[in-house]
């Protein structure tokens, strides 16, 4: 059985070329694990933000390995499971956009609501001896009001937050019907300089940075009132280590137990470059949903006492590290106080902003955890 013949642990990651599976895999090869990634066929390059961690197979020094697969096919995801025989499988794949998932219910459910039955069942039958993470996200607690734990009703707002309930609650059934190892990370919104341009903070530091260079005149947005709990995605990614390091499986809130508003998030970003946001946005209904969460808060005493997870970034933080990178990705010296903000929450593991900020390619890396 896989684990008892191994001295290196090995983890499968679905959805590795998202924000969250290259900092998670980041996270692993420092801790010293083989990581092995599903990765979709496209007809373009989709491997940009982990083609920093990636070396030949041919390499004795590889570590990470990518198999093409699509975690709808329950084929390719058995035949990657049963050949890299994980120790850990931690579920990220998703269509992750709220907004998108109205636009594409059938499809969105398919993905991150079925996806996740593909891989515990394929699991299950194999009878690989794997510990189970499924991202599981706070867009499940919908219309219930916060602060938000493991024990808040869901009320989904979206077909991606149908989906999610789907998701979370096949693995809760997999955990009690068959024993296996298989837990629920509910994550509260967490960003980076690695999150997707259509996300509103990555949309809003990456405009900043614009304006500023001058290619870029307005920002469209939608709702400004909605309010979320935003922590930063690195230290979020230890913490589903430490979901999946923990002996007894069980569902768990990560957040910051804090939260801002769109708008609160517009006026500290433009702030930073001593810019008033209200010169530069405008409301554009098509940004606007069917439906809405307005307020998610994360309360998480939970993983706070059992697991050990503080996260130490804030929102306001969290915007001076993401447009420091956008600033530089534009050509621009920017204020430069992330690097400083990094260093002091004990983040200097972190490749991409430190390789941004320094210019030098990390090679070693601080155990994260
Ligand atoms: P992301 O950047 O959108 O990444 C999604 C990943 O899923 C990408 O690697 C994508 O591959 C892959 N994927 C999409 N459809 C797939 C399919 N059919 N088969 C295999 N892979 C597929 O999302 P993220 O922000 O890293 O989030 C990671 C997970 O956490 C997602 O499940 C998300 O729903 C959940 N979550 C995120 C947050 C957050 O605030 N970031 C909060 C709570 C929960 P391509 O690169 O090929 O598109
Ligand atoms: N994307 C986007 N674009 N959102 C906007 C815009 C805009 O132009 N204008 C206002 N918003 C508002 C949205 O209506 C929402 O209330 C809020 O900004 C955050 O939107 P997103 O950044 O798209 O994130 P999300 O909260 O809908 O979903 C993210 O967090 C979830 C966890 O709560 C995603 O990462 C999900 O995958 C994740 O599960």
């Amino acid at each position: 059985m896989n684990g008892a013949k191994r001295m290196t642990k090995v983890a499968l990651i679905t959805g590795i070329t998202g924000q969250d599976g290259s900092y998670l895999a980041e996270c692993l090869l420092s801790l010293g694990y083989e990581v092995h990634g599903m990765i979709r066929k496209a007809s373009t390059f989709n491997t940009a933000r982990i083609d920093h961690l990636y070396k030949d197979p041919h390499d004795p020094e590889a570590k990470l390995f990518l198999h093409y697969g699509d975690i709808t096919d329950s084929a390719s995801v058995t035949r990657i499971l049963e050949d890299v025989e994980p120790d850990e499988a931690y579920n990220l794949a998703a269509q992750s956009h709220v907004r998108v998932s109205f636009d594409m219910p059938v499809y969105t459910g398919q993905v991150s609501g079925i996806g996740t039955a593909c891989m515990l069942e394929s699991i299950r039958k194999s009878d690989i001896n794997t510990r189970f993470y499924q991202a599981s996200s706070s867009e499940m607690f919908g219309f219930s009001p916060p602060p938000q734990n493991e024990q808040t009703r869901f009320h989904p707002r979206s077909p991606y937050a149908a989906a999610k309930i789907y998701a979370y609650w096949i693995t809760v059934n997999y955990r009690e019907a068959y024993g296996l190892h298989a837990s629920n990370g509910i994550l509260f919104n967490h960003e980076s300089p690695r999150r997707g341009e259509t996300f509103v903070t990555r949309k809003i530091t990456r405009a900043v940075a614009r304006i500023v260079a001058g290619t870029q005149d307005k920002l469209y947005l939608g709702n400004l009132k909605a309010k979320r709990d935003w922590g930063y995605a690195p230290e979020y990614v230890v913490g589903m280590v430490h979901i999946l390091k923990h002996n007894t499986p069980d569902d768990f809130v990560l957040g910051t137990g804090t939260s801002n508003s769109v708008e609160e998030f517009l006026r500290f970003s433009f702030e930073y470059v001593g810019l008033d946001w209200n010169d530069y946005v405008e409301i554009d209904s098509r940004y606007l949903r069917p439906a809405e969460v307005e307020n998610l808060q994360a309360d998480p005493s939970k993983a706070r006492s059992t697991i050990g997870w503080n996260p130490k970034v804030l929102a306001p933080e969290l915007a001076k590290v993401m447009i420091d990178c956008d600033m530089f990705r534009c050509g621009l010296k920017p204020p430069d106080e992330g690097r400083e903000i990094l260093t002091r929450c004990g983040l200097d593991w972190v490749v991409e902003p430190i390789k941004e900020f320094t210019g030098q390619e990390v090679t070693t890396w601080r155990n994260p955890t």
